[in-house]
């Protein structure tokens, strides 16, 4: 069931996906000079990305991360390509967190070096993320889930 239809999947990437469209919307808006509805556009876009968050924990914890279920021989660049666009996400999460705190505190210098290389990992982030759910469960078919808690406690 899980395999065939991922909906909790499908709902978490198009998060990071529409964070990612508003990220870009927010820097039109401030190239505009509108700080009002950047400040709003961006704080939607972190929205989302803590939907995306909320929703990919719980299902870590009570369904499981689903392995790669494609061929033997491309496993290991997945798992790189995986890796590669987890580090991404966390790099973007801390300067996520301190470019929101850096423009709601005016600390404009710092949000002016910070914005548009926050912007531009979160462009990448979403765009590896989307790579890793079409391998993950368009392409191929899903591998086993497996949950951390019933990995833990057996049943
Ligand atoms: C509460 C949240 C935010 C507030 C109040 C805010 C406020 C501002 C202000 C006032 C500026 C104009 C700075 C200036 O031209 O002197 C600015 C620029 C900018 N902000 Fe934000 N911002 C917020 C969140 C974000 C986030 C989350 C991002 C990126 C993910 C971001 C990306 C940018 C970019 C790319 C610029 C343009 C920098 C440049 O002109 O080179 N902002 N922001």
């Amino acid at each position: 069931m899980e395999h065939s239809f991922p909906i909790l999947p499908t709902i978490s990437t198009s998060c990071i996906v529409i964070s990612a469209v508003l990220v870009g919307y927010g820097w039109y808006l401030i190239r505009q000079r509108n700080v009002e509805a950047h400040k709003k556009v961006m704080l939607s876009a972190a929205s989302f990305a803590l939907l995306f968050f909320i929703i990919y924990i719980s299902r870590t914890l009570f369904i499981g991360n689903t392995s790669f279920g494609g061929p033997e021989s491309i496993r290991i660049y997945y798992t790189i390509f995986l890796i590669f666009h987890i580090f991404l996400a966390a790099v973007g999460a801390v300067f996520g967190i301190v470019t929101i705190l850096s423009g709601l505190k005016n600390n404009l210098i710092r949000h002016k070096r910070l914005g548009p290389i926050t912007s531009v990992v979160w462009f990448c982030t979403a765009v590896t993320g989307v790579a890793v759910y079409l391998l993950l469960y368009v392409f191929y078919r899903g591998g086993e889930t497996t949950s951390m808690i019933k990995a833990i406690l057996g049943f």
